[in-house]
């Protein structure tokens, strides 16, 4: 079927497969399989035997391969051909691509389907253009359910090489309650990978806020984690609902010798560099994203565990008073939390597409995220809506309904920041969230004691409110 589809001949022969794939981890095996459910004949390459070998145990009859040997898997593809690569990002891919040089053709088209920073994916797409190979950058979200059962597919590049393998991708990604595919081509360049980038800076700022309030539950008001979990398992069906609640309601529950796991588990976070990618480069453009910028911090802090207990041995009491029961406010506070993080997310991508040429819709974007990836919520089908009906809005936080809404509930937010300071439990997410918010909204901020500081000490000039030009005074000499 997918022969036809992709302009090929008809699949007849064993050794001609529709599909490659570079890498058999976890997500290549999952997608591999995903990809042969929906009628593509697949091949895939791992150095590793065990690997090759559980692929060709789940792939037991269906049109799926294993090969050992990098030069037999190319060859056993029909031309031209079509090889997705996911590996981990960095080296990894740069090794695979130099391994594939001389295997494979002009025509051929390679998909770098892994975690790689966008500027990486720049210099690949140059160097393979120059051979006459298409190359493009899909950022894929679901871990390994999502690739197995339907993943979001965040792709970015040369439209005419995206379009051979569309139907095939459309038919294996993850679908949106109103049936539409959650892959697309959302834009030219590394814009895949720019997009996967700031989906996961959203992830780490939902995530944090998430663990925030589970911290105010737990150490705040006592919450055993059985409880805690019921009220994730809650809010996890309600209106700001979706895959990062209900996994936390999960492992939440989840025992170990009659025991809750997550009570046994470390308390220092590890990361990729995903999330720290996109503050970095929201420092770049510049954007503000100071929930994410406080996600990423956390999880560095977190990491210092010994010096963190040393501290605490030295440190005076700091908690100054039992925390308030919050817990109708701390739901209100997720809301409006998840809706900032999207907000600078979406911002940052609105930005960045006007910065690098990506041309990118932010409507669709939003869209692709409706289901599949980590970040599904209830919220994303009413965003899309958002910038659907209105593709110029500057922020989300700039649409009429969405600010009336968050100017209605920031009190929640508010008295959860105020209990948490009173318990002496740290939120920097949510206060970042909430400090977003306002800040947004208010017409006259004190940069205007900054600019006047720089220009006391370093002539830097400012500009007047009242007049145009550029100022320079000798402060304190009037
Ligand atoms: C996804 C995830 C996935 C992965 C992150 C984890 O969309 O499926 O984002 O890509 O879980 O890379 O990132 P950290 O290891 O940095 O938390």
């Amino acid at each position: 079927m997918w022969s036809r589809l992709l302009g090929r001949a008809r699949y007849d022969r064993p050794m001609e497969f529709d599909f490659g794939m570079i890498g058999l981890g976890t997500m290549g095996r999952n997608l591999l399989l995903n990809l042969a459910d929906h009628g593509a004949s697949v091949a895939g390459y791992n150095p590793s035997a065990a690997k090759v070998e559980l692929l060709k145990q789940e792939g037991a009859g269906k049109p799926v391969e294993g090969f050992l040997d990098m030069k037999l898997f190319v060859a056993s593809l029909r031309k031209p051909r079509a090889i997705m690569l996911l590996v981990p990002a960095g080296a990894a891919v740069d090794d695979v691509l130099s391994k594939l040089d001389g295997l494979i053709e002009p025509g051929d088209l390679v998909i770098d389907g892994g975690n790689s920073y966008f500027k990486d994916t720049d210099r690949r797409f140059k160097a393979l253009q120059e051979k006459g190979i298409g190359f493009f950058g899909m950022g894929v979200s679901g871990g390994e359910e999502g690739a197995r059962h339907g993943p979001s597919m965040m792709a970015g590049g040369p439209s005419d090489f995206y379009e051979r393998v569309q139907p095939l991708l459309e038919a294996a990604a993850a679908k949106a309650p109103d049936g539409t595919p959650c892959v697309k081509l959302l834009g030219a360049g590394a814009s895949g990978h720019y997009v996967k980038m700031v989906h996961n800076g959203i992830e780490y700022g939902m995530m944090q806020q998430i663990a925030e309030v589970y911290d105010i539950l737990h150490r705040g008001l006592g919450w055993d984690s059985d409880r805690i979990a019921d009220q994730f398992g809650e809010w996890s069906r309600g209106a700001f609902g979706g895959f990062l609640l209900e996994i936390t309601a999960t492992v939440l529950h989840h025992k170990e010798d009659g025991k809750n796991l997550v009570d046994s588990v470390q308390d220092a976070a590890k990361q990729k560099g995903t999330g720290k990618w996109t503050s970095q480069e929201a420092m770049d453009l510049p954007v503000p994203i100071p929930t994410i910028d406080a996600a990423v911090s956390a999880r560095d802090l977190s990491s210092l565990k010994d010096e963190r207990i040393r501290a605490s041995q030295v440190f005076p009491a700091f908690v100054t008073a039992a925390p308030p029961p919050v817990v109708d406010q701390l739901g209100t506070a997720l809301h409006l939390g998840f809706l900032a993080t999207y907000a600078q997310g979406l911002e940052m991508l609105r930005v960045a597409s006007n910065t690098y040429h990506y041309g990118l819709s932010i409507a669709e974007v939003a869209s692709v995220w409706r289901a599949g990836c980590i970040i599904r919520s209830a919220l994303l089908p009413e965003i899309t809506r958002v910038f659907t009906n209105d593709p110029g809005l500057t922020n989300l936080l700039a649409d009429p309904k969405v600010a009336v809404f968050a100017a209605e509930n920031l009190g929640g937010l508010r008295t959860v920041l105020a209990a948490a300071a009173a318990a002496g439990i740290p939120a920097p997410s949510l206060a970042a969230s909430y400090n977003y918010i306002i800040g947004y909204a208010t017409p006259r901020l004190p940069a205007n004691l900054i600019q006047a500081q720089r220009d006391f000490f370093g002539a830097h000039t400012y500009e007047r409110v009242d007049k145009a030009g550029a100022f320079h005074t000798k402060w304190g000499q009037e």
